[in-house]
């Protein structure tokens, strides 16, 4: 992560905000006001106080991807999901700063709260940007993009949700459109490999680099 931001010019996170010692290591699937080991189905309308649209961002890193969506779209609720917590902690504080009450973020395992605590047909869409690619063979198995993570999107979204994605690492797109591609709950949206941009921190600095990304979005058939 650390060689990530660095390649990305973005600087590391403040010391003051790593963990405390004790704290358990992620896969972390508990929301906050959740007790930990919590594995019963997500309430949303429980979880933001009020009954709208979600949608999860899995990797919002320092928020302005959801922050930007929450004042854009009041209407819509908003969870970041981030496995380092200096991020969750920067992303919240913005969304405060914002005075944003439609977006949360919480230090939890994005692939493993899709698989474990998202109720089926619950989310309008899932966003997953400029995800870790673990380039080594031996580390292929930590990528986020998996036919298991494919089967349980596809099952999260709601009919005609969007699952979006945006990278840099052009061979890890291979592989996520293989995978996705091959998931029967999912459909490409003819078209969206380009016309579009996240305009997250990644985003931002790859585009004035004039560096090549690839982007596609995955929905859920309406009729499903
Ligand atoms: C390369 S950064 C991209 C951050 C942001 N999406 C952007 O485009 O600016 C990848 C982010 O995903 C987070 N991450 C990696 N695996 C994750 C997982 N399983 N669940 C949640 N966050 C994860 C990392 O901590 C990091 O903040």
């Amino acid at each position: 992560m650390r060689r990530a931001l660095k390649r990305a010019g973005l600087s590391p996170a403040p010391k003051e905000f790593l963990e405390s010692p004790g704290v358990p290591p992620p896969p972390r699937v508990a929301l906050p006001g959740e007790a930990p080991g919590t594995e019963s189905p997500i309430d949303w309308a429980a979880f933001f106080g009020r009954v709208s649209a979600v949608e999860l961002e899995i990797g919002s890193g320092r928020g302005r991807f959801l922050t930007d969506a929450a004042a854009e779209r009041p209407g819509t609720s908003f969870l970041g999901a981030e496995i380092e917590l200096e991020y969750t902690r920067i992303a919240q504080a913005r969304a405060e700063k914002m005075g944003l009450s439609n977006v949360r973020f919480a230090r939890l395992d994005g692939k493993e709260l899709v698989l474990r605590r998202v109720p089926g047909a619950s989310l309008a869409a899932i966003h997953v940007f400029f995800p870790d690619p673990w380039p080594k063979k031996r580390h292929a198995k930590r990528r986020l993009f998996s036919p298991d993570f494919a089967r349980a999107a596809a099952a999260a979204l709601a009919p005609g949700g969007l699952l979006r994605v945006a990278t840099d690492n052009l061979p890890y797109f291979e592989t996520i459109r293989e995978v996705l591609d091959a998931e029967p709950g999912l459909e490409k949206v003819p078209g969206s490999e380009s016309g579009w941009s996240s305009g997250t921190d990644y985003e931002r600095k790859y585009e004035k680099e004039g560096r090549p990304m690839a982007r596609g979005i995955w929905r859920r058939p309406p009729r499903a």
